[in-house]
């Protein structure tokens, strides 16, 4: 199949990143996202502001990534889009645009889940990047998002675990907003844990059956901790601050490894792939390489630019479905709660 040349591209609008991608026989030639700083003024994402920067982005970005991948736009293959899980105003603005393209163009169209994109990103041809075999277990960390997924083939995929309120992102986000950080919090909280105590200050792990997870308790408990400390002493904040972010930090990390441990365990499957906007932590990163050791894991943790939100995720799983023959209609639409 690879001696045939298809150029796929690639739309992602779920959230608060505009990006497009074109992938040539599963190889990026280009992966362009524009980020929407409006936001961090709100310390979080303003859906209606979302969908507005998104149309102003969408031509440009789109623009950007066929000339990048120095080609033209008659070249291409197919379109692909995210039709969901996300934002509903914002999944309108990509599907629509991408229906239109494919449609002015007279190429397929093809429908992507976002939560199979960040598993499936593991499948883009990347040099010094090995691919994980099937059977293995995907964790899909992110502000949207907290499962454990047994990925059996490419498009068959179960959620073994998943959370039952906020997402780990979430964690970082709303623990980083109570200590005053700007929005979002992960990558600073990330960045302090390595100046910090991971033990200075011990936060209680929630207690989920299964594989499940539950992040709002967590939130909570260090809301009250904050509260109360900072009652003693008004400075207790600036004058912790790294160790606090070590000590959320760990504790979430804690989290997610004991569940893997289970779902490992439950499973008989050892091999572990990474996605979303969480799995750029560096503290995860290490904590999961560590468990090749101690656990016999094999670990696969993706190139930082496809670990949050992209549009090559997008591309890649629509070039997997192209080689399927698996298209959409022009009819399709958007699906704000679309399932694995
Ligand atoms: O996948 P993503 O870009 O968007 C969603 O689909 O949600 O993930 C964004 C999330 C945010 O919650 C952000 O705080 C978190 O990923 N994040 C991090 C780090 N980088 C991004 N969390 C912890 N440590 C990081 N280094
Ligand atoms: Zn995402």
């Amino acid at each position: 199949m690879s001696s045939q040349n298809f150029y796929i591209l690639g739309i992602e609008s779920s959230c608060d990143d505009t990006a497009a991608s074109v992938i040539h026989n599963g190889r990026i030639l280009s992966n362009v996202v524009a980020s929407q700083k409006i936001h961090e003024e709100f310390g979080g994402v303003v859906p209606e502001l979302a969908s507005r920067a998104h149309q102003q982005n969408i031509v440009p970005v789109v623009h950007q990534a066929i000339e990048k991948a120095g080609i033209s736009k008659e070249k291409l293959s197919a379109i692909a889009f995210t039709r969901g899980p996300g934002l509903m105003g914002s999944l309108l603005v990509g599907t629509s645009f991408a229906k239109s393209l494919a449609y002015g163009l007279n190429i397929p169209l093809i429908d992507v889940n976002h939560m199979q994109g960040h598993i499936l990103a593991h499948f883009i041809e990347e040099d010094g990047f090995e691919k994980p075999p099937f059977p293995f277990l995907a964790m899909t960390i992110s502000g949207g998002h907290t499962q454990i997924v047994r990925v059996d083939n490419y498009f068959e995929m179960n959620v073994i675990g998943e959370t039952i309120d906020d997402a780990v992102g979430e964690a970082f986000d709303k623990s980083g907003k109570i200590l005053g950080l700007g929005y979002p919090a992960g990558p600073e909280i990330d960045r302090r844990a390595t100046l910090g105590n991971p033990k200075a200050f011990k936060f209680t792990k929630p207690k989920v059956d299964g594989l499940n997870f539950s992040f709002s308790g967590f939130k909570t408990a260090v809301l009250y901790f904050i509260q109360r400390e900072v009652k003693a002493n008004p400075n207790f904040i600036v004058e912790n601050l790294n160790d606090i972010c070590a000590s959320i930090q760990y504790t979430i990390i804690g989290i997610l490894i004991d569940k893997l441990k289970l779902a490992t365990k439950q499973t008989g499957i050892s091999h572990i792939a990474i996605g979303g906007g969480v799995s750029a932590n560096s503290g995860i990163r290490k904590a999961l390489k560590d468990g090749e050791q101690k656990f016999g894991w094999t670990t696969y943790i993706p190139k930082f630019e496809f670990t949050t939100d992209n549009a090559a995720m997008i591309a890649i799983v629509g070039y997997l479905k192209y080689l399927e023959g698996d298209f959409a209609e022009q009819d399709i639409v958007a699906s704000a709660r679309l399932k694995i």
